[in-house]
């Protein structure tokens, strides 16, 4: 089964619209859309001038967060109707920053990739253990838990219309990033968790590796079997780094 491979870049609270401006002046001009699929995050500020930069290039653009009601009384929310008529084509949902500092659900989370897929956005959901929560044996049961409970409201037709970031959050910004051993069996397990639902479905949803991607470290890891993308963080700020990840990887 050859999946393409996704390279996501999460900008998280960086760039105001003008240094996203500089970023693609950078970074436009050397993506062919030959090799991966390649998502930029931007902060909502700069979302519609992101998208409207890439319209009609191969880079996609999704934003970092929804709420699952598509208008209302939700001071400080955004719609998924809001973000398809700015052009956006996806969402990363359930980031181990939101879960840790904004009181994210995996209830709440349930709700959001189901309004997302119904609406046409691809979701980028998040799942990762914590330190603790390693050492201690626990990774599978977090790991279920995220997984199973975040997909459990969509249909299982629509499985493979998400894509899955692994996130250690001891890897996350912290330059430790996982070794391709740890990275590989634990998305192996995740992609194992879909298989009851639909065997062919787990087979064809893509399943990223993020926590500390580097142009370094890149290659290494995306050449392992079960991993089919990365979501970057900290090197995703610049083009020339965020560049040589996306160049790092055969593109299926
Ligand atoms: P990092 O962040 O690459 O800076 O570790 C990854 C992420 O949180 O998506």
């Amino acid at each position: 089964m050859s999946r393409r491979q996704y390279i996501a870049a999460n900008w998280k609270m960086n760039k105001t619209a003008a240094e996203a401006d500089e970023f693609l002046d950078a970074f436009l001009p050397t993506q062919d859309g030959e090799g991966p699929e390649v998502v930029l995050c931007p902060t909502y500020l700069a979302l519609h001038r992101v998208a409207e930069r890439c319209s009609g290039t191969p880079v996609k653009v999704a934003a970092q967060n929804m709420y699952f009601e598509d208008s209302g009384a939700y001071t400080g929310e955004i719609s998924a109707p809001m973000l398809l008529d700015i052009g956006v084509d996806g969402v990363i949902l359930g980031h181990s920053e939101r879960r840790q500092h904004f009181g994210e659900t995996d209830e709440a989370l349930a709700r959001k990739v189901r309004r997302a897929i119904e609406a046409g956005l691809e979701p980028i959901v998040c799942c990762g253990e914590t330190e603790a929560e390693r050492e201690s044996g626990d990774t599978d049961a977090v790991l279920s838990h995220q997984v199973i409970t975040d997909l459990a409201e969509i249909h299982t037709d629509d499985l493979d219309k998400v894509v899955i970031a692994y996130e250690p959050i001891w890897a996350i910004g912290t330059g430790k990033v996982a070794t391709p051993e740890q990275a590989q069996e634990t998305i192996h397990f995740i992609r194992n968790l879909l298989r009851p639902r639909d065997p062919e479905a787990a087979e064809r949803v893509r399943i990223l590796y993020g926590g500390s991607v580097k142009p370094g470290n890149a290659a290494e890891l995306l050449a392992l079997p079960d991993i089919d993308g990365a979501l970057v963080g900290g090197a995703a700020l610049d083009p020339e780094d965020f560049g040589g990840i996306v160049a790092a990887s055969a593109g299926s």
